[in-house]
């Protein structure tokens, strides 16, 4: 067995809860890997007795999934309501040109997937941002400027390309 197949039965195996369903897999192996690999969908499908075509389609009706290898680094830039008014937009803006992107995607030496988030769920701290799913409320310009430096510059969780 293969290192990414190994990772993903354990991911899908070591779930803490008492009721497994195809999203908690899902979502337990987006947790270890980063995304959702092709070998996982057949895994679920085993796992919880139902079919492949039934997985995809819990997989395809959540936008937060991937389906190719992550970034060697997420960042999440929040622009909802309570951020927006305590200055989100400044931030999102030093972000992107720090990082020298003009909007939400990969970069394209594959050390960054940027994208925009519509609440964090910390709207007591905004403006936020999730650094490699780390939340860091109260940002400014100067602040998420260190902070994409900071992310980019430390090691991947996931290993280079999410293998
Ligand atoms: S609106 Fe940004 S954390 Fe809730």
């Amino acid at each position: 067995m293969d290192g990414l197949k190994q990772r993903i039965t354990a991911a899908i195996h070591n779930q803490p809860q008492p009721t497994v369903t195809v999203l908690s897999s899902l979502l337990a192996v987006e947790d270890a890997i980063g995304y959702i690999p092709k070998d996982a969908v057949e895994e679920v499908a085993d796992l919880t007795g139902t079919t492949i075509n039934d997985v995809w389609a819990v997989a395809s009706f959540y936008p937060n999934f991937r389906f190719d290898p992550p970034c060697e680094h997420q960042l999440e830039l929040c622009w909802g309501p309570s951020c927006h008014l305590m200055g989100a937009m400044a931030v999102i803006a030093a972000a992107l040109d720090q990082v020298g992107v003009e909007g939400e995607g990969d970069t394209s030496d594959g050390k960054l997937s940027l994208r925009y988030n519509t609440c964090l769920g910390a709207c007591a701290q905004a403006p936020v941002i999730s650094a490699d799913h780390n939340l860091m409320g109260r940002q400014s310009p100067e602040k998420v400027r260190a902070a994409v430096t900071a992310l980019l510059a430390s090691p991947s969780p996931h290993g280079q390309g999410g293998n």
